[in-house]
């Protein structure tokens, strides 16, 4: 027989669990707990100092922050697409987090309703750390702040005029680095093409951004200041939205110092400028501070923003493309006879092609500013939005073969996103928070594979592995883990 209070317990429980069910409010599909702690345990379960223990804990009460700690966000959120499908609900942080590769929901996000969705989301003091925190454009969570340096710093520069200056600056960039060649090589003809392919953007982004001709820094200078940027990227994916109770000291040490390393760069740069240039980026952030329009720090944020997003991205799309020629030599072929005839259409496309398979940026987070409505399903406001745009990029009904690098996936996708509801090729996002640089990147690109492929071959070389089986790092970007090494020769 039951005693009264047993009775009793299973009463309220049962009242507590009709009570919950019958109040839940309609959410996107997505795990399910039987037990849901409120949302203050969460932050009793990070102050525990026993790592194991806490651990634990959060693995059985907050799986889905414990897994976006252990793996990155991309990975974590491929885990949950592939298991509740291509629009998914978390709790991460407390915070309601809708995964999406749902074409339609992302344009609705990103150009649609793309006003209500101009943050990104992030640890608060891990921003502080990396200088981003209300400073900048990429992670400025002060809106009026983020529209002022991006609309008239950003876009102001990056107008019809220094595109067109893009072409020669971008083929006298490739010259200046393919001069020194031998400086990239660990063997005899055998360079580090990530490097190489860094350098050359990163000394189109001093000349057409901060007014530093092609050749006034040297080479090991330039090498030093990409690896700046690269150890920057490190940083970025350690400190952007991990609790803190989760640093490690000589980690965080570590990081601390590629950041100050990179603004230490930053200020050597504008040190080196030409005073007499006419580069519209640098000159107008000056003039800002000099009108105290904005802070020191402001500027030097703009800067290394510009040099982070303008150097690694295209680069390492180039190389995604070079390793994919590489092993494809009808395609090469093709590319070949195509540019000697000044026909750019497998350009164009091996281009696209390379950021469908491959996105650099393989997710876009977003943060919702005002409470809005999908659906018929709410999404309360500061929800974070992660489109999940690798699988949105793979999805078989958008793309012929999915799953295979093959330029017939990109044949019919414009890189100009229209206003088209099913836009579901989106390698530089969309909307009012789109990348900036979509039109350099994409003019600089051709103009460096062009000269490159007309004048020698690749190959891969000392293990580097093919486009399918090389390993990349799933982050803020997706970066090869190892570095690429590859054979060159003059053709
Ligand atoms: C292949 C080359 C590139 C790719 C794939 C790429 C991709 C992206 C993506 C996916 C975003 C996020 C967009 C969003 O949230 O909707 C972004 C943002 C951004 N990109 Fe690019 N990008 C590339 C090249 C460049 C270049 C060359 C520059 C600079 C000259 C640049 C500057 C930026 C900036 C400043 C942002 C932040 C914009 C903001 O948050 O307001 N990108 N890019």
């Amino acid at each position: 027989m039951l005693d009264a209070t047993t009775l009793l317990f299973i009463f309220i429980i049962i009242i507590y669990i009709l009570l919950r069910y019958s109040t839940e409010k309609k959410i996107f599909p997505g795990p399910k707990h039987f037990i849901n702690l409120p949302n203050y345990f969460f932050d009793i379960v990070l102050k525990i100092s026993n790592k194991n223990l806490r651990n634990n804990l959060l693995k059985v009460f907050f799986p889905e922050s414990f897994r976006y700690i252990e793996l990155t966000v991309p990975l974590a959120s491929q885990y949950y697409t592939s298991k509740y499908g291509d629009i998914v609900q978390v709790n991460l942080f407390n915070q309601p987090t809708i995964i999406i590769s749902n074409p339609d929901f992302a344009d609705y996000i990103l150009r649609r309703n793309g006003k209500n969705y101009t943050l990104r989301f992030g640890n608060s003091l891990g921003l502080e750390y990396l200088g981003m925190k209300n400073k900048g454009i990429i992670w400025n969570r002060n809106i009026q702040r983020w529209k002022y340096q991006r609309l008239n710093f950003f876009q102001k520069a990056l107008n019809n005029k220094l595109l067109d200056d893009a072409k020669y600056i971008s083929n006298d960039a490739t010259d200046y680095i393919l001069k020194y060649l031998e400086k990239y090589e660990i063997q005899i003809n055998i360079i580090d093409i990530m490097d190489f392919l860094r350098s050359i953007t990163f000394t189109i982004t001093c000349h057409l951004f901060l007014g530093l001709p092609i050749g006034t820094i040297s080479i090991e200078k330039t090498k030093y200041y990409v690896n700046s940027i690269v150890e920057y990227f490190k940083a970025w994916e350690y400190f952007l939205l991990k609790p803190t109770q989760f640093y490690d000291e000589n980690e965080t040490n570590k990081h601390q110092k590629s950041i100050k390393q990179l603004n230490d760069v930053v200020n050597e740069i504008l040190s080196k400028r030409d005073m007499n240039n006419n580069c519209l980026f640098i000159n107008s952030l000056l003039n800002a501070l000099n009108n105290q329009q904005i802070t020191k720090e402001e500027m030097n944020q703009c800067i290394l923003e510009m040099l982070i997003a303008g150097t690694d991205t295209s680069s390492v799309t180039m190389f995604y493309f070079l390793l994919a020629l590489s092993d494809r030599n009808e395609l090469e072929e093709k590319l070949l006879k195509e540019l000697k005839d000044n026909s750019y259409q497998t350009l164009t496309n091996g281009l696209k092609e390379s950021m469908r398979f491959k996105p650099v940026g393989p997710v876009i987070m977003r943060c919702a500013i005002n409470d809005d409505i999908y659906n018929n399903i709410q999404i309360k406001k500061e929800t974070n939005i992660i489109v999940n745009l690798v699988d949105m990029h793979r999805k078989n009904e958008y793309f012929l073969l999915g799953n295979q690098f093959n330029l017939i996936n990109v044949e019919d996708k414009d890189l100009s996103n229209t206003n088209n509801e099913k836009n579901v090729f989106l390698p530089f996002g969309i909307g009012p928070k789109e990348c900036v640089g979509r039109w350099l990147a994409k003019i600089e690109m051709e103009i460096i594979i062009e000269k490159l492929i007309l004048n020698y071959s690749f190959k891969r070389a000392n293990g580097t592995k093919t486009l399918e089986e090389l390993q990349t790092r799933w982050d803020i970007a997706q970066q090869p883990t190892h570095p690429g090494y590859m054979l060159i020769q003059k053709r």
